[in-house]
């Protein structure tokens, strides 16, 4: 077994916590879970541990709606000795709401965990990489049909952050390749997912029949991803959507979104 490390963040529960878990059973894989809280990390780490005694599963908290947090984090894996070869950017939020009473210090910090966090994750790895000399990495973004929508009101600040994620995602997706980097990136677009926090959002009630158990779409996820896919779309009805998403007329959509959501 590898002594190199996947780190997942935003799994204290909800779709992270599955992909670790999967990881762990399907792969072999030694992890690192990450949160905010230390205390929600426990128990993910013992269950990991009872799944797969064999493998090493290591909780290191930080808060990523703060700027510094996504360093913070590459800190405490350095300042442990740790070798991280895939990084899995899982950690998002999103409150639903108008612009005009949504309160702005909610819509920064939600900005950073969605979206500069992500970005300065996803550096900060490929640095390390480069420091270990390590030859092959992967990143999995966790993205979010929302990305695939060209416009969101009431998700505004969620939608724009997770589609500047998705282009920045493309961008060093690019760059990497030519650079002859061997780090493999994969773009991952959920629909509704059932029993995650998020879920309370709104999200999963409104789209009850479609939405998927975070553990089916972490075992989509995991698999795809072993299978070399860059383009990963949980369920059927997704992919549907992820074609219609940025095509269909925008005062269609807008209606659509009010009428769920408003
Ligand atoms: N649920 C859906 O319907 C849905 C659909 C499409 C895409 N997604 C995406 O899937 C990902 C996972 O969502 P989920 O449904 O599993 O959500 P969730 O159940 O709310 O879990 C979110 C995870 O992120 C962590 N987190 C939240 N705020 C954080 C912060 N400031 N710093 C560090 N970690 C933080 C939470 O841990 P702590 O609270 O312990 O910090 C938790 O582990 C997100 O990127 C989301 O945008 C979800």
């Amino acid at each position: 077994m590898s002594d190199t490390f996947a780190l997942v963040t935003g799994s204290s529960g909800g779709l992270g916590a599955e992909i670790a878990s999967c990881l762990v059973r399907l792969h072999g894989r030694n992890v690192i879970v990450s949160g905010r809280s230390e205390q929600r990390l426990r128990p993910v780490v013992e269950r990991l541990a009872k799944e797969n005694p064999a493998i090493k599963a290591i909780a290191i908290p930080a808060d990523l709606s703060e700027m510094d947090g996504a360093s913070r984090l590459f800190a405490g894996i350095a300042e442990r000795g740790l070798v991280v070869d895939e990084l899995v950017n899982n950690a998002g939020a999103s409150a639903p709401g108008s612009a005009l009473n949504l309160d702005t210090g909610v819509v920064r910090s939600e900005i950073v965990l969605d979206y500069i966090s992500g970005v300065t994750l996803t550096m900060l790895f490929l640095h390390h990489l480069r420091e270990h000399g390590s030859p092959a990495g992967r990143v999995i973004q966790i993205l979010s049909m929302a990305a695939r929508f060209n416009a969101m009101p009431n998700f505004a600040h969620y939608n724009s952050a997770k589609k500047a994620f998705d282009a920045y995602t493309k961008g060093i997706e690019y760059e990497t390749r030519r650079a002859g980097v061997g780090v493999q990136f994969h773009r991952v677009y959920p629909g509704a997912i059932s029993g995650t926090k998020i879920a309370t959002s709104g999200i999963t009630e409104k789209n009850k029949g479609i939405a998927l158990t975070a553990a089916q779409v972490a075992d989509a996820i995991v698999r795809a991803s072993r299978q070399g896919r860059r383009v990963i779309i949980p369920g059927f009805v997704n992919k549907l959507a992820y074609v219609a998403a940025p095509i269909v007329p925008q005062f269609i959509t807008d209606r659509a979104f009010y009428k769920t959501y408003g």
